[in-house]
């Protein structure tokens, strides 16, 4: 929901962008607007009216952004976004109907923003036909989201972890990040700029579920991989960040907890730590949003966690303390 303080954030993005008007002169303040050609009051007007970015608030404008995964939860909200933001987006996923019908919401292929190729993020020549097809249909790559993952089987224990699971997890989040970044780097490098971007998960920083050893294991490897790439890429101006949320209920997690979508958000909700907020995947999305807009234009090699505060905690001690004096 769209409230003052949002409209607000956009009359002061505004004014970032149109120079530091001095508050107290009318005059100046529309002289500082005039190269935009429009009365302050007018554009203030405008922006009340409309819940969709301006062109002056649209913040990937020019961009283009490969997202794998792009077709479902946290892929499909930010595909969403970066195309209200200005970006031309491919999205490159295995669900091919999901993928289509998602385009089709934004009009006709030759006309819209957003297009959808077939792309195992497994095989590297899905991924390099991907990434080829992004810079011949757009012109550029500006923004690689690796972003499809797999949660892997429910295992109950390190006895129980299979060899076939753990490559399965290794194969989709990690080689297929790998190959995704490795792409998106050969179009880069020559452009001396870009910006690329990976799911992590909390699962990369502490331990979610004690069991969940090959998803674990491949969120860490992702994160390192972001790092190393930071410190190799920075020299041709390509910054590299991940992105590590606490859980959500998009299908991933609603088919791995076998629940439905509000289910699956109370019995989130009931662990977080922040309370009267439920992790969306559109929050995901601004995370990767700040990370692909110039407004990042100096942050590279971090890992943003959005856990509202969650993995700080560790609730044992408390608990085996109120169930001795309950
Ligand atoms: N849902 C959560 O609780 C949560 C928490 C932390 C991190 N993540 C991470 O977020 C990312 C997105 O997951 P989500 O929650 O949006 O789930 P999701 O299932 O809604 O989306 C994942 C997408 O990845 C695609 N995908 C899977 N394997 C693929 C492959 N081989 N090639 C191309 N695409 C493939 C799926 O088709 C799907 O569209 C994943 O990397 C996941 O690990 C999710």
């Amino acid at each position: 929901m769209r409230t003052v303080d949002h409209k607000i954030g956009m009359y002061n993005e505004v004014i970032s962008q149109a120079g530091k008007p001095d508050r107290t002169d009318k005059h100046k303040r529309i002289y500082c607007f005039s190269h935009l050609q429009v009365p302050v009051n007018q554009l203030v007007e405008k922006m009340s009216s409309s819940h969709s970015p301006t062109s002056i608030t649209r913040r990937l404008e020019g961009k283009v952004a490969l997202i794998t995964g792009g077709a479902s939860g946290i892929g499909e909200s930010t595909a969403r976004l970066f195309v209200q933001h200005g970006a031309k987006v491919l999205i490159a996923d295995v669900q091919d109907d999901l993928g289509k019908s998602l385009c089709q919401e934004f009009g006709s292929p030759k006309e819209s923003n957003i297009s959808y190729v077939h792309c195992d993020v497994t095989s590297d020549s899905d991924v390099q036909n991907a990434v080829d097809k992004a810079v011949s249909r757009y012109g550029k790559l500006d923004i690689m989201f690796n972003n499809a993952g797999i949660g892997g089987a429910a295992e109950s224990g390190i006895l129980d972890c299979t060899k076939e699971n753990f490559k399965r997890v290794f194969d989709v989040n990690v080689y297929g990040a790998f190959l995704g970044a490795k792409h998106a780097a050969r179009v880069m490098i020559p452009a001396k700029k870009g910006c690329i971007l990976f799911t992590a998960s909390l699962a990369s920083v502490c331990c979610v579920d004690s069991s969940l050893h090959a998803y674990t294991t491949s969120k860490h490897a992702v994160v390192g991989l972001a790092k190393n790439l930071c410190v190799e890429l920075g020299q041709y101006g390509i910054r590299v960040n991940s992105i590590s949320p606490y859980a959500l209920a998009t299908p991933m997690t609603r088919i791995g907890l076998k629940m439905g979508k509000m289910e699956a958000e109370e019995l989130i909700s009931s662990t977080a730590v922040l309370k009267e907020a439920i992790l969306e995947p559109e929050d995901i999305a601004q995370a990767a949003l700040y990370l692909a807009s110039e407004e990042s234009k100096y942050v590279s090699g971090i890992n943003l966690v959005v856990d509202g505060g969650y993995g700080l905690t560790n609730p044992s001690f408390g608990m085996a303390m109120k169930s001795l004096f309950a």
